[in-house]
């Protein structure tokens, strides 16, 4: 694949884990447990095609809703293999960042997330975006909290100001935003950042992604026009 027109960002909707079980009579939990090595593979690919920003949705502020076992077996996946894969972030120089409220996490996982965010903040190759306990209204409504604490007057208050309280207000918004598993919605991922994002939509289950697939919602993206509201020349 040439290098030209790539996507800088690319979030991804990670959906069908639970469907991929039950298909083979398991438990949901297996299901998550593929749906982590299908990211790890993501993350490899992603970092050898030379994308910069990579932003996975694993946990949203509505998925305390599910039972707490499956709540807990998802933190526990995080807390047992975020710091565990150090080696592999180290060979690919893979940074760690969150978004997220991090205030609402239990106190270990936001700990381990913290530690493993300063420790490969420097790396400087894709930079994988752990999007948990994130909603989208969340982090708007946190951005907002931010300006009204800071006391900025309403008169000065422009986009640009809500864009820099957002979480990671260095990370360029995602160019496309995958969603697996044939749902068509955003489901209150990076509202704010998506305004001009490209979706493309599969009908695969999450835990069968491949490099494959990643290269196919590449060329999908590669093959469309941005106009950003305006019109093409
Ligand atoms: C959706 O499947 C997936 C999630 C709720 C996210 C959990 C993701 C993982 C555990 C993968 C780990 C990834 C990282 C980066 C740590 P679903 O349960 O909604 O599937 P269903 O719609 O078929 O029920």
């Amino acid at each position: 694949m040439t290098t030209s027109n790539m996507p800088a960002h690319v979030g991804i909707i990670m959906d069908g884990n639970g469907r991929w079980a039950q298909h083979r009579n398991m438990a949901r939990t297996q299901g998550h447990i593929e749906g982590l090595k299908a990211a790890k593979r993501i993350v490899k690919a992603a970092s050898d095609m030379g994308i910069s920003y990579l932003t996975f949705y694993t946990f949203s502020t509505e998925n305390w809703k599910r039972t707490k076992e499956e709540v807990g077996f998802i933190m526990g996946l995080v807390k047992k293999y975020l710091m565990a894969e150090f080696d592999f972030y180290n060979e690919n120089k893979i940074r760690i960042r969150f978004t997220g409220n991090l205030e609402g996490l239990p106190p270990d996982i936001a700990q381990e997330v913290m530690q493993v965010c300063d420790k490969t903040a420097c790396f400087t190759g894709l930079s994988v975006i752990l999007a948990l306990n994130y909603g989208g209204r969340d982090e708007i409504v946190r951005a907002v909290r931010k300006i009204t604490q800071k006391g900025i007057a309403l008169s000065e208050i422009t986009e640009d100001t809500l864009r820099q309280h957002l979480d990671n207000p260095d990370v360029p918004d995602p160019d496309l935003i995958i969603r697996t598993a044939s749902e068509l919605r955003s489901s209150n991922f990076l509202l704010w950042e998506s305004a001009y994002s490209e979706f493309y939509f599969s009908d695969k289950l999450w835990p069968d992604w491949d490099e494959e697939d990643l290269k196919n919602a590449i060329i999908s993206y590669k093959n469309r026009k941005r106009r950003f509201g305006g019109i093409t020349a």
